[in-house]
């Protein structure tokens, strides 16, 4: 799929300069050749080297980082996790991997650190005057290692996040005289981000618990009729129960774990936002249409989800799913991904000039950073799967029964056959696209 022109152009670029010259290895600053060969004459490479300063590339790391000296969070005790979320949030990157892997990172590490610092403190949240200061902490501690500078918004927390909002239980001791703390953990402290998804053993723990914490000495807990208010209780609940969670684990397994959860509900959904699909309903609606300009249209339309967000290939096939009955509801009755060859790589960010979609692994993963080559991550950039077009029989959840073959499911983790994007790619298309904007 072809997105606008200067999606193309930044995409040449990359390719010019980094990009797979042979088969799709992707090199580093150190193995780009000093000249790097003409393949595009129309585009100049020069203009754009200035942005190879170290700023754009490296995590730029300010040790001597001021805290409020007001949060009494135990910052060391989750040292890997802010080093892991700093590079998973990284700079630029971050709107792109905000809903896979930047924001899932930072709750992990929130609700971590949290869980962590209730050792000393006995509680599972801090108050609202606390919770501004630690959040705004944990902010600067990410922005020094090169995080982006909006995490608040690009993730949606507030400090309110840190409390226990409507939760009525927030110490750990009486959590423990309510929740049956050791079939909580025995439940949780082992995730298998695969069969979790299906047999929710752990979620249903949380729930369970949490359930219980919220609705105590309530006289309707036979759970018979929960009133709204209460869902918001339970939910808000949630939250304790995760944070009592990790105060029992060591901070890199309750990272995984809580990384493991999230990941079940990010797979579930499409992140997409669909824009209107009236122009391609005009050119694809009718049966006696031309495939050319129907084609045409929707490969419009695909760009423009193209300029969205980094997906996993889980996302995408609910991506692609959510679009086609969105497009059969409005009468689009032919199979228009089999015409128009759509995959499933077409609904995520495209990179290299000949547009490959990246998807990402739908099992966790992070960004990472090395002195050589800077800030990756993975995707899997030749999985060629096409879009299936839902049938009538489609159901969403179709996943988790083991008997129901999906068309062509995808690889779990992607990693294994994918390819390991580095930063000087991925970064110069983001930073020249900066450049273009600013140009433009
Ligand atoms: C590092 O952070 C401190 C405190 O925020 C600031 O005063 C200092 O200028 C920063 N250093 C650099 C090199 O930006
Ligand atoms: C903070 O965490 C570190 C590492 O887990 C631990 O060694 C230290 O004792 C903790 N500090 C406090 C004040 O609890
Ligand atoms: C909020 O929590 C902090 C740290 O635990 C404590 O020092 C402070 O007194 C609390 N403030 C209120 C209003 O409870
Ligand atoms: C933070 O709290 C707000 C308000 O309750 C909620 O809408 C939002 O989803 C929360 N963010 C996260 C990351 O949980
Ligand atoms: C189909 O549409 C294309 C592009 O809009 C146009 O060039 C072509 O002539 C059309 N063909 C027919 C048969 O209408
Ligand atoms: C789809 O077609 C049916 C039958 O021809 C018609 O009744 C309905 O209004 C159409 N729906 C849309 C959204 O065009
Ligand atoms: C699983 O899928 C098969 C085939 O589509 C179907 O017959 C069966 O009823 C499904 N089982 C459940 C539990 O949904």
């Amino acid at each position: 799929m072809r997105g606008p022109a200067f999606w193309t152009l930044i995409l040449q670029f990359s390719l010019l300069l980094f990009f797979c010259f042979n088969g799709f290895h992707c090199g580093s600053l150190s193995d780009v050749p000093a000249n790097a060969p003409d393949i595009s004459p129309s585009v100049n490479p020069q203009p754009f080297l200035p942005l190879l300063a170290p700023s754009p590339l490296t995590p730029f790391i300010n040790n001597s980082v001021t805290l409020s000296g007001l949060c009494t969070l135990n910052f060391s005790a989750a040292e890997s996790l802010l080093s892991t979320t700093a590079t998973d949030c990284w700079a630029s990157f971050a709107p792109y991997l905000a809903n896979v892997v930047c924001c899932p990172q930072l709750d992990a590490t929130l609700v971590t650190l949290i869980g962590q610092s209730s050792k000393q403190s006995g509680m599972l949240a801090l108050n609202m005057t606390h919770s501004k200061h630690c959040l705004s902490d944990v902010e600067n501690i990410l922005e020094s290692r090169g995080a982006n500078t909006e995490l608040q918004k690009l993730c949606s927390i507030q400090p309110g996040n840190l409390t226990g909002a409507s939760c009525p239980v927030i110490d750990v001791d009486t959590f423990e005289s309510i929740v049956d703390s050791a079939r909580l953990l025995a439940a949780c402290d082992k995730v298998d981000p695969v069969n979790e998804c299906c047999d929710q053993v752990c979620q249903n723990a949380i729930s369970d618990s949490a359930r219980k914490i919220a609705l105590n000495g309530m006289s309707s807990t036979n759970g018979a009729h929960v009133l709204p208010e209460h869902l918001t209780r339970i939910d808000d609940c949630k939250n304790i129960v995760r944070r009592w969670l990790t105060s029992k684990l060591d901070p890199p397994s309750a990272n995984s774990i809580l990384r493991g959860l999230s990941n079940c509900k990010i797979n579930e959904a499409c992140p997409l936002v669909f824009p209107s699909i009236k122009n391609v309903v005009g050119k694809c609606g009718d049966m006696k249409s031309n495939e050319t300009a129907c084609c045409k249209e929707m490969e419009t339309y695909m760009s423009h989800l193209q300029e969205q967000s980094f997906i996993t290939n889980m996302q995408a096939l609910n991506c692609a799913a959510s679009l086609g009955i969105k497009l059969q509801k409005a009468n689009v009755s032919s199979n228009i991904y089999s015409l128009c060859h759509i995959n499933l790589k077409d609904f995520s960010v495209q990179v290299g000039s000949q547009e490959y979609g990246c998807l990402l692994p739908s099992l966790p993963s992070d960004a990472t950073y090395d002195r050589t080559s800077g800030v990756s991550f993975i995707c899997d950039l030749n999985d060629n799967v096409a879009a299936p077009w839902p049938s009538s029989s489609f159901k969403p959840d179709s996943s988790c029964n083991k008997t129901n073959k999906l068309p062509s499911l995808p690889k779990a983790i992607s990693g294994q056959n994918g390819f390991d994007i580095k930063n000087l790619m991925i970064s110069m298309f983001f930073s020249s696209l900066l450049l273009l904007i600013m140009l433009f």
